[in-house]
Protein backbone atom coordinates (compact mmCIF):
# COMPACT_ATOMS: atom_id res chain seq x y z
CA UNK A 1 0.00 0.00 0.00
CA UNK A 2 1.42 3.13 -0.68
CA UNK A 3 0.85 6.66 1.16
CA UNK A 4 -2.10 7.73 -1.13
CA UNK A 5 -3.57 4.69 -0.25
CA UNK A 6 -2.87 3.28 -3.89
CA UNK A 7 -2.63 -0.86 -3.43
CA UNK A 8 -0.02 -3.01 -6.04
CA UNK A 9 0.47 -6.31 -6.50
CA UNK A 10 4.12 -6.51 -6.82
CA UNK A 11 6.11 -8.24 -8.83
CA UNK A 12 9.82 -6.31 -8.97
CA UNK A 13 10.09 -7.59 -5.43
CA UNK A 14 13.02 -5.51 -5.01
CA UNK A 15 14.53 -6.92 -8.31
CA UNK A 16 14.33 -10.40 -6.85
CA UNK A 17 15.64 -10.05 -2.82
CA UNK A 18 12.10 -10.59 -1.41
CA UNK A 19 11.79 -14.21 -1.74
CA UNK A 20 9.15 -13.98 0.95
CA UNK A 21 7.47 -10.63 0.49
CA UNK A 22 7.90 -7.19 1.83
CA UNK A 23 9.21 -7.07 5.30
CA UNK A 24 8.69 -11.32 6.44
CA UNK A 25 8.23 -11.51 9.92
CA UNK A 26 10.03 -14.14 10.64
CA UNK A 27 13.16 -12.05 9.51
CA UNK A 28 12.64 -9.29 10.97
CA UNK A 29 12.26 -11.17 14.56
CA UNK A 30 15.64 -12.35 14.04
CA UNK A 31 17.43 -9.56 12.89
CA UNK A 32 15.80 -7.57 15.89
CA UNK A 33 17.20 -10.14 18.22
CA UNK A 34 20.76 -10.84 17.38
CA UNK A 35 21.31 -7.21 16.68
CA UNK A 36 21.16 -6.27 20.08
CA UNK A 37 24.71 -8.10 20.96
CA UNK A 38 26.44 -5.91 18.86
CA UNK A 39 26.47 -4.92 14.79
CA UNK A 40 29.64 -5.73 13.40
CA UNK A 41 32.73 -7.45 15.47
CA UNK A 42 35.36 -8.16 12.42
CA UNK A 43 35.71 -11.11 13.17
CA UNK A 44 34.00 -14.58 12.97
CA UNK A 45 30.52 -15.48 15.28
CA UNK A 46 28.49 -18.43 15.08
CA UNK A 47 25.45 -16.91 13.69
CA UNK A 48 28.09 -16.60 10.29
CA UNK A 49 29.04 -20.59 10.83
CA UNK A 50 25.33 -21.52 10.58
CA UNK A 51 24.45 -19.50 7.68
CA UNK A 52 27.32 -21.26 5.71
CA UNK A 53 26.50 -24.79 7.12
CA UNK A 54 22.55 -24.08 5.95
CA UNK A 55 23.71 -22.78 2.49
CA UNK A 56 26.22 -25.64 1.83
CA UNK A 57 23.61 -28.50 2.93
CA UNK A 58 21.41 -26.96 0.37
CA UNK A 59 23.88 -26.24 -2.56
CA UNK A 60 24.80 -29.07 -4.92
CA UNK A 61 28.91 -27.85 -4.81
CA UNK A 62 30.54 -30.78 -2.97
CA UNK A 63 33.66 -30.07 -0.33
CA UNK A 64 33.24 -26.70 -0.99
CA UNK A 65 33.55 -23.50 1.63
CA UNK A 66 31.85 -19.89 1.54
CA UNK A 67 32.63 -16.18 1.93
CA UNK A 68 30.47 -13.77 2.56
CA UNK A 69 30.41 -10.24 0.97
CA UNK A 70 27.53 -7.16 1.13
CA UNK A 71 26.24 -7.65 -2.51
CA UNK A 72 26.46 -9.14 -5.80
CA UNK A 73 28.37 -7.02 -7.36
CA UNK A 74 30.94 -7.15 -4.94
CA UNK A 75 31.06 -11.30 -4.81
CA UNK A 76 31.51 -11.18 -9.11
CA UNK A 77 34.63 -9.22 -8.60
CA UNK A 78 35.83 -11.38 -5.93
CA UNK A 79 35.39 -14.42 -7.96
CA UNK A 80 37.01 -13.02 -10.94
CA UNK A 81 40.00 -12.25 -9.10
CA UNK A 82 40.19 -15.37 -7.58
CA UNK A 83 39.77 -17.78 -10.87
CA UNK A 84 42.83 -15.42 -11.96
CA UNK A 85 45.17 -15.73 -8.99
CA UNK A 86 43.98 -19.54 -9.11
CA UNK A 87 45.04 -20.20 -12.27
CA UNK A 88 47.44 -17.46 -12.75
CA UNK A 89 45.62 -16.40 -16.28
CA UNK A 90 44.86 -12.98 -17.48
CA UNK A 91 41.39 -12.88 -18.78
CA UNK A 92 37.86 -14.27 -18.20
CA UNK A 93 35.24 -15.40 -20.49
CA UNK A 94 31.79 -13.68 -20.12
CA UNK A 95 28.54 -14.03 -22.51
CA UNK A 96 26.36 -11.21 -24.21
CA UNK A 97 23.16 -10.66 -22.16
CA UNK A 98 24.58 -11.55 -18.96
CA UNK A 99 24.84 -9.48 -15.99
CA UNK A 100 27.42 -8.99 -12.92
CA UNK A 101 27.61 -6.23 -11.33
CA UNK A 102 28.18 -2.12 -12.49
CA UNK A 103 31.50 -2.35 -11.76
CA UNK A 104 34.41 -1.35 -14.71
CA UNK A 105 35.52 -5.30 -14.56
CA UNK A 106 32.24 -6.58 -15.77
CA UNK A 107 29.95 -4.00 -17.28
CA UNK A 108 30.56 -5.05 -20.86
CA UNK A 109 28.62 -6.32 -23.42
CA UNK A 110 25.08 -7.07 -21.71
CA UNK A 111 22.83 -5.20 -23.77
CA UNK A 112 25.02 -4.09 -26.49
CA UNK A 113 23.55 -2.32 -29.39
CA UNK A 114 23.54 -4.12 -32.40
CA UNK A 115 25.25 -1.99 -34.34
CA UNK A 116 28.02 -1.89 -32.17
CA UNK A 117 27.87 -5.52 -30.83
CA UNK A 118 29.90 -6.71 -34.26
CA UNK A 119 30.06 -10.06 -35.44
CA UNK A 120 28.06 -13.18 -33.63
CA UNK A 121 31.01 -15.16 -34.11
CA UNK A 122 33.51 -13.09 -32.42
CA UNK A 123 31.52 -10.17 -30.14
CA UNK A 124 32.95 -6.77 -29.58
CA UNK A 125 33.68 -6.42 -26.00
CA UNK A 126 30.74 -2.88 -25.60
CA UNK A 127 31.48 -1.04 -22.78
CA UNK A 128 27.58 -0.28 -21.17
CA UNK A 129 28.70 3.25 -18.99
CA UNK A 130 30.47 6.31 -19.80
CA UNK A 131 33.70 6.89 -17.55
CA UNK A 132 34.83 3.07 -17.47
CA UNK A 133 38.20 2.22 -17.25
CA UNK A 134 38.86 1.26 -20.86
CA UNK A 135 41.83 -0.95 -19.96
CA UNK A 136 39.45 -3.44 -18.37
CA UNK A 137 38.15 -5.02 -21.75
CA UNK A 138 41.25 -5.97 -22.30
CA UNK A 139 41.02 -8.63 -20.20
CA UNK A 140 37.34 -9.77 -21.53
CA UNK A 141 36.52 -12.26 -23.99
CA UNK A 142 32.76 -12.35 -24.70
CA UNK A 143 30.88 -15.34 -26.10
CA UNK A 144 27.21 -16.27 -27.62
CA UNK A 145 25.42 -17.98 -24.71
CA UNK A 146 23.91 -21.48 -25.98
CA UNK A 147 26.54 -22.18 -28.82
CA UNK A 148 28.93 -24.71 -28.10
CA UNK A 149 30.89 -23.93 -30.96
CA UNK A 150 31.46 -20.28 -30.28
CA UNK A 151 32.59 -21.46 -26.89
CA UNK A 152 35.25 -23.89 -28.02
CA UNK A 153 36.47 -21.27 -30.87
CA UNK A 154 36.89 -18.46 -28.45
CA UNK A 155 38.95 -20.51 -25.92
CA UNK A 156 40.88 -21.82 -29.46
CA UNK A 157 41.41 -18.01 -30.11
CA UNK A 158 42.62 -17.40 -26.17
CA UNK A 159 45.12 -20.76 -25.71
CA UNK A 160 46.12 -20.46 -21.70
CA UNK A 161 44.72 -17.26 -21.46
CA UNK A 162 41.24 -17.62 -20.37
CA UNK A 163 41.16 -18.10 -16.11
CA UNK A 164 37.58 -18.92 -15.80
CA UNK A 165 33.94 -18.74 -17.48
CA UNK A 166 30.93 -17.05 -15.83
CA UNK A 167 27.49 -17.17 -16.61
CA UNK A 168 24.17 -17.08 -15.47
CA UNK A 169 23.13 -20.40 -15.44
CA UNK A 170 19.06 -19.17 -16.86
CA UNK A 171 19.73 -15.60 -18.34
CA UNK A 172 17.56 -14.11 -16.19
CA UNK A 173 18.75 -10.82 -17.21
CA UNK A 174 18.22 -11.35 -20.84
CA UNK A 175 14.18 -12.67 -21.60
CA UNK A 176 15.13 -15.87 -18.80
CA UNK A 177 16.16 -17.88 -21.62
CA UNK A 178 17.09 -21.44 -20.77
CA UNK A 179 20.31 -23.13 -21.64
CA UNK A 180 19.70 -25.07 -24.48
CA UNK A 181 19.71 -29.16 -23.65
CA UNK A 182 23.49 -30.34 -23.21
CA UNK A 183 25.01 -26.80 -23.60
CA UNK A 184 25.81 -26.94 -19.63
CA UNK A 185 27.13 -30.47 -19.49
CA UNK A 186 29.34 -28.81 -23.31
CA UNK A 187 30.31 -25.99 -21.21
CA UNK A 188 31.78 -27.59 -18.44
CA UNK A 189 33.54 -30.65 -20.29
CA UNK A 190 35.50 -27.34 -22.46
CA UNK A 191 36.13 -25.30 -19.41
CA UNK A 192 38.25 -28.70 -17.76
CA UNK A 193 39.46 -29.23 -21.18
CA UNK A 194 41.59 -25.87 -21.22
CA UNK A 195 41.88 -25.76 -17.16
CA UNK A 196 39.50 -23.38 -17.22
CA UNK A 197 37.41 -22.32 -14.20
CA UNK A 198 33.37 -22.44 -13.91
CA UNK A 199 31.59 -20.20 -12.03
CA UNK A 200 27.55 -19.74 -12.50
CA UNK A 201 26.31 -15.89 -11.10
CA UNK A 202 23.37 -17.49 -9.04
CA UNK A 203 22.66 -14.03 -7.70
CA UNK A 204 19.42 -14.17 -9.06
CA UNK A 205 18.73 -18.25 -9.21
CA UNK A 206 20.40 -19.03 -6.05
CA UNK A 207 17.94 -20.31 -3.50
CA UNK A 208 15.05 -19.13 -5.80
CA UNK A 209 14.31 -21.42 -8.76
CA UNK A 210 15.20 -24.31 -6.22
CA UNK A 211 16.98 -25.00 -2.39
CA UNK A 212 20.53 -25.48 -4.38
CA UNK A 213 19.34 -22.96 -7.24
CA UNK A 214 20.46 -23.50 -10.96
CA UNK A 215 22.73 -25.96 -9.99
CA UNK A 216 20.67 -28.38 -8.85
CA UNK A 217 17.67 -26.95 -11.14
CA UNK A 218 20.32 -28.22 -14.16
CA UNK A 219 21.73 -30.81 -12.79
CA UNK A 220 24.90 -29.21 -13.61
CA UNK A 221 27.66 -28.42 -10.98
CA UNK A 222 30.28 -25.38 -11.13
CA UNK A 223 33.85 -25.25 -9.64
CA UNK A 224 32.36 -21.65 -8.11
CA UNK A 225 29.03 -20.19 -7.18
CA UNK A 226 27.81 -16.36 -6.08
CA UNK A 227 24.24 -15.93 -4.47
CA UNK A 228 23.31 -12.74 -3.29
CA UNK A 229 19.68 -11.27 -3.76
CA UNK A 230 17.49 -13.98 -2.34
CA UNK A 231 19.21 -15.66 0.44
CA UNK A 232 18.42 -12.80 2.94
CA UNK A 233 15.01 -11.92 2.74
CA UNK A 234 15.85 -8.42 1.08
CA UNK A 235 19.37 -7.70 3.29
CA UNK A 236 21.89 -6.97 1.56
CA UNK A 237 24.03 -10.49 1.48
CA UNK A 238 26.37 -11.96 -0.86
CA UNK A 239 28.31 -15.78 -0.82
CA UNK A 240 30.65 -17.16 -2.68
CA UNK A 241 30.92 -20.90 -2.90
CA UNK A 242 33.85 -22.75 -4.35
CA UNK A 243 35.41 -26.07 -3.60
CA UNK A 244 37.74 -25.66 -1.14
CA UNK A 245 40.68 -26.26 -3.00
CA UNK A 246 40.30 -23.20 -5.02
CA UNK A 247 39.00 -21.39 -1.77
CA UNK A 248 42.26 -22.41 0.12
CA UNK A 249 44.22 -19.27 -1.66
CA UNK A 250 41.26 -16.66 -0.30
CA UNK A 251 41.61 -18.32 3.09
CA UNK A 252 45.41 -17.96 3.34
CA UNK A 253 45.54 -14.54 1.77
CA UNK A 254 47.06 -15.07 -1.54
CA UNK A 255 44.05 -13.83 -2.91
CA UNK A 256 42.73 -10.92 -0.95
CA UNK A 257 39.13 -10.37 -0.14
CA UNK A 258 38.21 -7.12 2.36
CA UNK A 259 35.07 -5.57 3.39
CA UNK A 260 34.06 -4.09 6.43
CA UNK A 261 29.92 -4.32 6.27
CA UNK A 262 30.93 -8.32 5.65
CA UNK A 263 28.81 -10.83 7.43
CA UNK A 264 27.60 -8.04 9.89
CA UNK A 265 25.19 -9.20 12.68
CA UNK A 266 21.84 -8.33 10.66
CA UNK A 267 22.25 -9.63 7.74
CA UNK A 268 23.55 -12.65 9.03
CA UNK A 269 20.65 -12.62 11.10
CA UNK A 270 18.55 -11.81 8.16
CA UNK A 271 20.00 -14.89 5.76
CA UNK A 272 19.79 -17.48 8.84
CA UNK A 273 15.91 -17.01 8.92
CA UNK A 274 15.90 -16.79 5.38
CA UNK A 275 17.69 -20.27 4.63
CA UNK A 276 16.02 -21.72 7.83
CA UNK A 277 12.71 -21.08 6.62
CA UNK A 278 13.56 -22.83 3.08
CA UNK A 279 15.13 -25.62 5.21
CA UNK A 280 12.09 -25.69 7.51
CA UNK A 281 9.46 -25.85 4.58
CA UNK A 282 11.00 -28.23 2.44
CA UNK A 283 10.30 -29.27 -1.09
CA UNK A 284 6.63 -27.64 -0.37
CA UNK A 285 8.34 -24.38 -0.75
CA UNK A 286 9.55 -24.64 -4.02
CA UNK A 287 6.69 -26.46 -5.28
CA UNK A 288 4.40 -23.69 -4.12
CA UNK A 289 6.39 -21.01 -5.56
CA UNK A 290 6.97 -22.34 -8.81
CA UNK A 291 3.83 -23.50 -9.33
CA UNK A 292 1.57 -20.59 -8.56
CA UNK A 293 4.71 -18.63 -11.28
CA UNK A 294 3.52 -21.37 -13.46
CA UNK A 295 0.05 -20.48 -13.08
CA UNK A 296 0.58 -16.97 -13.74
CA UNK A 297 2.58 -17.49 -16.52
CA UNK A 298 -0.32 -20.06 -18.04
CA UNK A 299 -3.05 -17.03 -17.09
CA UNK A 300 -0.50 -14.97 -19.29
CA UNK A 301 -0.63 -17.03 -21.86
CA UNK A 302 -4.21 -17.45 -22.24
CA UNK A 303 -5.19 -13.42 -21.75
CA UNK A 304 -2.67 -12.86 -24.79
CA UNK A 305 -4.46 -15.24 -26.85
CA UNK A 306 -7.76 -14.18 -26.29
CA UNK A 307 -6.29 -10.70 -27.14
CA UNK A 308 -4.40 -11.97 -30.00
CA UNK A 309 -1.58 -10.22 -28.46
CA UNK A 310 2.34 -10.54 -28.68
CA UNK A 311 2.55 -10.90 -25.18
CA UNK A 312 5.45 -13.64 -24.82
CA UNK A 313 6.50 -15.87 -21.72
CA UNK A 314 9.22 -17.55 -20.79
CA UNK A 315 11.42 -18.74 -17.69
CA UNK A 316 10.54 -21.19 -14.48
CA UNK A 317 7.64 -20.82 -12.42
CA UNK A 318 9.77 -18.31 -9.75
CA UNK A 319 11.54 -16.12 -11.98
CA UNK A 320 10.05 -15.38 -15.71
CA UNK A 321 10.24 -12.39 -18.19
CA UNK A 322 7.62 -11.23 -20.05
CA UNK A 323 8.28 -9.53 -23.36
CA UNK A 324 6.63 -9.03 -27.02
CA UNK A 325 7.40 -11.23 -29.56
CA UNK A 326 6.10 -13.06 -32.47
CA UNK A 327 9.09 -15.74 -31.99
CA UNK A 328 8.20 -19.09 -29.95
CA UNK A 329 11.00 -18.14 -28.00
CA UNK A 330 13.68 -15.87 -27.31
CA UNK A 331 17.33 -17.63 -27.52
CA UNK A 332 20.09 -14.83 -26.99
CA UNK A 333 20.51 -11.25 -26.57
CA UNK A 334 20.47 -10.17 -30.32
CA UNK A 335 17.93 -12.33 -30.95
CA UNK A 336 15.63 -10.43 -28.21
CA UNK A 337 17.34 -7.15 -29.45
CA UNK A 338 15.98 -7.97 -33.27
CA UNK A 339 12.77 -9.35 -32.03
CA UNK A 340 11.07 -8.09 -29.12
CA UNK A 341 9.06 -4.81 -28.88
CA UNK A 342 10.16 -3.00 -25.72
CA UNK A 343 7.92 -0.06 -26.18
CA UNK A 344 5.04 -1.79 -26.32
CA UNK A 345 6.19 -3.54 -23.31
CA UNK A 346 6.77 -0.15 -21.38
CA UNK A 347 3.20 0.30 -22.88
CA UNK A 348 1.95 -2.60 -21.25
CA UNK A 349 3.77 -1.90 -17.80
CA UNK A 350 2.75 1.39 -17.39
CA UNK A 351 -1.27 0.31 -18.31
CA UNK A 352 -0.75 -2.93 -15.80
CA UNK A 353 0.15 0.03 -12.81
CA UNK A 354 -2.95 1.52 -13.36
CA UNK A 355 -4.31 -1.81 -12.83
CA UNK A 356 -2.53 -2.20 -9.46
CA UNK A 357 0.16 -4.48 -10.90
CA UNK A 358 3.28 -3.71 -10.23
CA UNK A 359 5.84 -4.64 -12.90
CA UNK A 360 9.78 -4.34 -13.57
CA UNK A 361 10.85 -2.22 -16.51
CA UNK A 362 13.21 -4.87 -18.24
CA UNK A 363 9.89 -7.11 -18.11
CA UNK A 364 11.67 -9.94 -15.19
CA UNK A 365 9.36 -10.94 -12.78
CA UNK A 366 10.07 -11.85 -9.44
CA UNK A 367 7.52 -14.32 -7.67
CA UNK A 368 7.38 -14.48 -4.24
CA UNK A 369 5.74 -16.78 -1.07
CA UNK A 370 3.83 -13.91 0.00
CA UNK A 371 1.82 -14.14 -3.45
CA UNK A 372 -1.65 -15.72 -3.00
CA UNK A 373 -3.78 -17.34 -5.54
CA UNK A 374 -6.12 -14.29 -5.24
CA UNK A 375 -3.10 -11.93 -6.90
CA UNK A 376 -2.26 -14.48 -9.70
CA UNK A 377 -5.99 -14.06 -10.50
CA UNK A 378 -6.50 -10.36 -10.08
CA UNK A 379 -2.95 -10.08 -12.36
CA UNK A 380 -4.12 -12.21 -14.97
CA UNK A 381 -7.39 -10.11 -14.84
CA UNK A 382 -6.06 -6.92 -15.34
CA UNK A 383 -3.63 -8.37 -18.32
CA UNK A 384 -7.20 -9.03 -19.85
CA UNK A 385 -8.35 -5.96 -19.70
CA UNK A 386 -5.34 -4.24 -20.88
CA UNK A 387 -4.16 -6.37 -23.47
CA UNK A 388 -7.83 -6.00 -25.24
CA UNK A 389 -6.73 -2.12 -25.36
CA UNK A 390 -3.41 -1.77 -25.81
C1 LIG B 1 22.98 -12.23 -12.18
C2 LIG B 1 23.40 -11.02 -11.39
N1 LIG B 1 24.65 -10.94 -10.95
C3 LIG B 1 25.07 -9.90 -10.22
C4 LIG B 1 24.23 -8.85 -9.92
C5 LIG B 1 24.72 -7.68 -9.11
O1 LIG B 1 24.15 -7.73 -7.84
P1 LIG B 1 23.97 -6.41 -6.95
O2 LIG B 1 22.91 -5.58 -7.58
O3 LIG B 1 23.61 -6.95 -5.60
O4 LIG B 1 25.29 -5.71 -6.93
C6 LIG B 1 22.91 -8.90 -10.36
C7 LIG B 1 21.97 -7.80 -10.06
O5 LIG B 1 20.90 -7.67 -10.63
C8 LIG B 1 22.48 -10.01 -11.13
O6 LIG B 1 21.24 -10.08 -11.62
Amino acid sequence: MGRDGNEYIDYIQGMGPNLFGHAPEFVTRQVEQDMRKGYIFAAQFERELEVAELALEMIPLEDATVRFASSGTEIDQLVIRLMRGYTGRPKYLKFEGHYHGWMDSVNYSIHPPLDQAGDASSPNVVGESAGMDAGTAESIVVCEWNDVEALERAFAQNPGQIAGVIMEPILANTNCIMPLPGYMEAVKRICSENGALLCFDEVITGFRVAAGGAQEYLGVTPDLATYAKSMAGGFPVAMLAGRSEIMEILGNGTVYHGGSFNSNVMTMAAAYASLKHIADAGQKFYTELNGRGLHLMDGLREAAGQAESKLHVQGVGSVFSISFTTKPEIVSWRDHARNCDDAMYARFARAMLEQGVRLSSNGRIHMSSAHTDEDVQQTVAAAHKVLRTL
